[in-house]
């Protein structure tokens, strides 16, 4: 069992793109023809909203797995909206779940234990796990299935504020969980060139990842209406505008992140 192909997409800053980015890398990978498999592990479920097909839940969701404490994704994982994407769902009732959590034995290891089957027998070449914007057990479950983390970064004011809390927290569960968890990158989101704060920002962001030298280096995704459209049509920019600027960045984050994967993660 590998976790090879396993991202957390985490910040412990709020709104900055950590759905939006869950939703575009699976949508352009799915698009490549690969097997994709998302993970809401945010009890407000942005990212069940928007992938969850009109005929609505399928399956059980995260918060009975975690409940049941699942040994595989039968029976909680769907067909999402996107063709080629799977989708484990999230509901408002994770939380109470994860705070009875608390005292459990191996509590960290939920997430990788009910993944485990699945990594094994290589049913998905790419999985995403959304993370919500906190430090809690779900995203300490998130980082401990994962063995890569991406991180968006809002370019704006204090762009790296939400990055330090996330890589001390990476670095924790790297020394006493995960040894393999990795920073993949930090993605800059929401990009508005021409402004002077966007680009302080991203140079904020540059000088960051020429000191960590995380394996990939993003161009900006650029702000966009069509990238916060999307979502309304239950779509990714893969299928609503792929040929637009926000969808052409998207789809350059993807294409590096696969051909990375699939090189060996070297
Ligand atoms: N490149 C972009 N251009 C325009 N709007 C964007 C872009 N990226 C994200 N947004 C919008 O910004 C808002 C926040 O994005 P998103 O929900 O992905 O952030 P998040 O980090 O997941 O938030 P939370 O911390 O609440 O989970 C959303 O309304 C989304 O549609
Ligand atoms: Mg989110």
């Amino acid at each position: 069992m590998s976790t090879d192909r396993v991202i957390a997409v985490a910040n412990l800053k709020g709104g900055v793109g950590k759905t939006t980015t869950v939703l575009n890398l699976a949508g352009f990978a799915a698009t490549a023809g690969r097997r994709v498999l998302v993970v809401d592990t945010d009890p407000q479920g942005s990212l069940t909203q928007i992938l969850l097909p009109e005929a609505g839940l399928a399956a059980k969701t995260l918060t009975e797995a975690f409940r049941e404490r699942a040994q595989s994704l039968d029976g909680f994982r769907q067909p999402s909206a996107l063709p080629g994407v799977d989708l484990v769902p999230a509901t408002l009732g994770l939380d109470a779940v994860l705070q009875g959590a608390a005292a459990w034995t191996g509590r960290e290891y939920v997430l990788l234990e009910m993944l485990a089957p699945h990594l094994a027998a290589r049913e998905y070449d790419l999985v995403l796990i959304d993370c919500r914007p906190a430090i809690d057990l779900s995203v300490t479950n998130a980082l401990t299935a994962a063995r890569w983390m991406l991180v968006p970064a809002e370019c704006s004011f204090m762009a790296l504020d939400g990055y330090e809390y996330v890589q001390t927290l990476a670095r924790q569960i790297q020394q006493r969980i995960n040894p393999q968890l990795t920073l993949l990158g930090i993605l800059p989101t929401r990009y508005r060139g021409g402004t002077g704060h966007a680009q302080a920002a991203l140079e904020e962001i540059e000088r960051q990842v020429a000191a960590v030298r995380p394996p990939l280096r993003f161009v900006p995704v650029r702000l966009a209406v069509a990238a916060a459209d999307a979502p309304a049509y239950k779509t990714s920019l893969a299928q609503f505008a792929p040929a637009s600027g926000v969808g052409q960045d998207y789809r350059a984050a993807t294409e590096q992140i696969l051909t990375f994967l699939d090189g060996g993660g070297r």
